[in-house]
Order: structure tokens, then C-alpha cells, then sequence
């Protein structure tokens, strides 16, 4: 438990889709259930949310590039990720293996550590019809990742924002980790 004392540390890890400038709310639902929470941005992502904000929310730096060698960490370790929202992009990169953004190195570690991850995709019907886009939430399933049930939204509808469930990423992690025990 790394959060604090007997509290869990728990990533957000923040992709570049239009939902992603609400984060404050999983942040915000997370520590209400006893978690510590850092924010890890991918570089695009960067551009969605008030780091500001976030970061005084969370009393974390916003991650979203490698530290330098020698640089102290700035967040504790992971006890659970929350990969929220995740863009198509992120989701095909992480089941293929790549890590080429921070993001994608911790997602991809989190595997071998053992971390419990639930992702929750935000992807329009148009992306998801990718054959890449199964097959890589295939994998994800396989590899242990919790992955919420929100079906793709139609192409240029706005998206549905609304209908984006932050909660559940913290409801899929409980049986793994559960703050309040
Ligand atoms: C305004 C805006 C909204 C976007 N919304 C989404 C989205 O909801 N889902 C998605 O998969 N990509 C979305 N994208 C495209 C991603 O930003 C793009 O694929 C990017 O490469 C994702 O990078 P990341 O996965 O490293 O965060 C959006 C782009 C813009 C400019």
C-alpha cells in the first residue's frame, strides 16, 4: 500500500479522446473510496485535460514522459491502473506490445508486475469495426485486463459523453483491490 498510509496507490492512465477532460471525476470517485491517485497522460492527451487542476487534485505531477536517469519517481508504485478513457490507438499499441509513450510502458509492465488493470475504451462504431480493434481487446481479455461494457458510440454523433461510466473502472478493480476493504 503505497497511497499514503493504508491507502492503495491507484494510475489513471488518460488517453487523447474528448471525454478525457472530465478526469477529475474518476479522480475524484477514487479517492472518496480510499485510494491515492497519480494521473499518467499520454503526450496527446496532454492537450484534453487541466493538468492544473488534476495535479492539484490529486497532489501528484501529471506523468507523461520518461524521467531522466538518476531522477526520483515521481509517483509511487501502482497497487491498480485504471486506463480511462483509452483511445483505439492505445488499445491496439498496448495488446501489440509497443511502448512507445510512458503510458504504453507502464501498461505494458503492469502485465508481468501482476498490477490489476481495467481499461475503459471510448471508441467511436467506425474504429471499433477495425478487425485490429477485436483481436486486440481479445488479448487484453486474456492477459487479465477488466474491460467495461460500453459499446462503441456511433461515428460523428458527439460521441455520447454522457453515457461514459468513470465509475466503473473503480468497480472493476474491487474484487482485485478494494480501498475500503
Ligand atoms: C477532439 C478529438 C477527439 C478524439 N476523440 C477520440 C475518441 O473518443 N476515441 C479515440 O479512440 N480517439 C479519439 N481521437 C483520436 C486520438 O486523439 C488519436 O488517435 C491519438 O493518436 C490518440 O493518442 P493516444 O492513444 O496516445 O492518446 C480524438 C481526437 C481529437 C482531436
Amino acid at each position: 500500500m503505497s497511497g499514503g498510509p493504508g491507502k492503495p496507490f491507484l494510475y489513471v492512465v488518460v488517453c487523447a479522446a474528448g471525454v478525457a477532460k472530465d478526469v477529475g471525476v474518476l479522480v475524484s470517485a477514487a479517492q472518496g473510496r480510499g485510494w491515492g491517485v497519480g494521473v499518467v497522460a499520454t503526450p496527446l492527451a496532454l492537450g484534453f485535460i487541466d493538468q492544473a487542476a488534476v495535479e492539484a487534485q490529486t497532489g501528484y505531477p501529471v506523468r507523461s514522459a520518461w524521467r531522466k536517469p538518476g531522477d526520483v519517481r515521481p509517483l509511487p508504485p501502482a497497487d491498480a491502473i485504471a486506463v480511462a478513457p483509452a483511445t483505439f490507438n492505445t488499445v491496439n499499441k498496448w495488446a501489440a506490445g509497443i511502448a512507445d509513450t510512458l503510458a504504453l510502458g507502464i501498461l505494458c509492465e503492469a502485465h508481468g508486475l501482476g498490477i490489476p488493470t481495467a481499461v475503459l475504451p471510448y471508441v467511436n462504431s467506425a474504429m471499433a469495426a477495425h478487425p485490429a480493434y477485436e483481436a486486440s481487446l481479445a488479448r487484453l481479455r486474456d492477459m487479465g485486463v477488466l474491460i467495461s461494457g460500453l459499446e462503441p458510440h456511433p461515428p460523428k454523433s458527439g460521441g455520447g459523453a454522457d453515457t461514459f461510466r468513470w465509475e466503473e473502472a473503480l468497480e472493476l478493480l474491487a474484487p482485485e483491490v478494494n480501498p475500503r476493504g
